[in-house]
């Protein structure tokens, strides 16, 4: 075996000194409060059956999609997922990406060019870092979910100077932040946007699904958003991404997007599922929500019951964390929970900010009151 280069091996020290070492999990059978699975899609075999119905009905015996999408690869369910698309999130026009991550550093790294300014939420999500990154615009982050602090920051570096009439700006968050579950106060960054003529975007991972069509239509502000990331890996239980925007994007991304471009595409399985995983939406995404949402009420009430509250990042999402400072204290109670047969990741530094280690609780539309119940009483127990 060729030697391992040293400077890497004293990286991977320094991590497992900090207790920060990340190894890849074996899968148990354990209750699921970690997966992103909210509303049990994922592992419903109805979806699994109609998909393989559906490439049966349409003749698609090929299972690789044998090429990029600008090459071979574009078959048919990439039409007709695309049209239901934007019929479903009422757009003018939407892009099917291998993953959200492929979405965020095509769209990033593709549309801000030199002499443009994106300014960030400080918790989004990595993969629109490095997108942000790879691109020649100037970037900032501001505060958390704080409109004043983009203000701000916005006043301090984007002079009159600087700008042009030919200066872009673009403005980023998510709908649900995937470490605190946390949301921003859509209305006032989309009429703040309005009134200055930036661009917004919105990554809706992890609220698609959970709620209805997102947040960005429930808030109202579909008009007022330049593009609209959303996933399939999460709620919808399958796999992939798709940003939806005016026509323009569209015509854009597939001529400038590297990440759709020089990849093989998706395989027409993947395809169906998506499909498939809609049309079950459809009939029972009600009820599901339903169950979801008794769900984090309860879990909510009683983390209050238990005098849990106050650890936690307030949410009304699928997500919530509790604060658990230290790698190695938090990784100890994740061990705890496990041992008693409870999925709960920690989520260690430098994945967030060192003192904000947390416990991260995914909720489910199937998960039973009791399990709820008991994973907080023995959090409880052992605190
Ligand atoms: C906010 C957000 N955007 C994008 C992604 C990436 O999506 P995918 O898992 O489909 O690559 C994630 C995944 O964790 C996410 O949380």
């Amino acid at each position: 075996m060729p030697n391992f280069p040293k400077k890497l091996e004293k990286k991977l020290q320094k991590r497992r000194v900090e207790n920060a070492f990340r190894e890849l999990p074996q899968k148990q059978d354990l209750v699921d409060f970690s997966s992103n699975d909210y509303l049990g899609l994922a592992r419903c075999e109805r979806i699994a059956e109609s998909a393989q119905k559906l490439l049966e009905q349409s003749k698609i015996k090929q299972h690789g999609a044998t090429g990029s999408r600008l090459l071979t690869g574009n078959h048919p369910l990439y039409y007709d997922l695309e049209t239901h698309l934007s019929d479903y999130y009422a757009s003018e026009s939407a892009v099917v990406f291998n993953s959200g991550y492929d979405a965020n550093i095509g769209l990033f790294s593709s549309v801000p060019q030199k002499g443009d300014f994106v300014f960030y939420d400080e918790l989004i999500h990595a993969s629109i870092r490095e997108g942000i990154l790879m691109s020649n615009a100037k970037s900032y982050k501001f505060d958390h979910n704080d409109l004043e602090s983009l203000k701000s920051k916005i006043k301090n570096s984007l002079s009159a100077e600087v700008r042009n009439p030919n200066t872009e700006v673009y403005i980023v968050t998510e709908s649900v932040f995937s470490m605190d579950g946390d949301t921003p106060n859509l209305k006032e960054f989309a009429a703040f946007c309005g009134e200055q003529n930036f661009h917004l975007i919105v990554d809706e991972a992890h609220a698609v699904g959970v709620f209805g069509k997102g947040l960005v239509e429930e808030f109202g502000t579909s008009d007022a958003v330049f593009a609209k990331i959303i996933t399939f890996g999460k709620a919808l239980g399958c796999h992939g991404a798709a940003i939806l925007g005016g026509k323009g994007l569209k015509e854009y991304l597939v001529n400038f997007a590297r990440s759709l471009i020089y990849t093989t595409a998706l395989p027409p399985h993947a395809l169906a599922l998506i499909l498939e995983s809609y049309a079950f939406l459809d009939e029972n995404g009600s009820k599901r929500r339903e169950q979801l949402r008794a769900n984090i009420e309860f879990f909510k009430a009683e983390i209050q019951r238990l005098n849990l509250a106050d650890s936690f990042i307030p949410s009304d999402s699928a997500i919530h964390c509790m604060l658990v400072q230290g790698n190695e204290k938090v990784k100890k109670l994740s061990k705890t929970l496990n041992q008693k047969g409870y999925d709960v990741m920690p989520i260690l530094s430098p994945t967030v900010k060192i003192g904000e280690e947390r416990l991260r609780f995914c909720l489910h539309s199937f998960n039973t009151k009791k399990e709820i119940e008991n994973v907080l009483k023995t959090i409880r127990e052992h605190l």
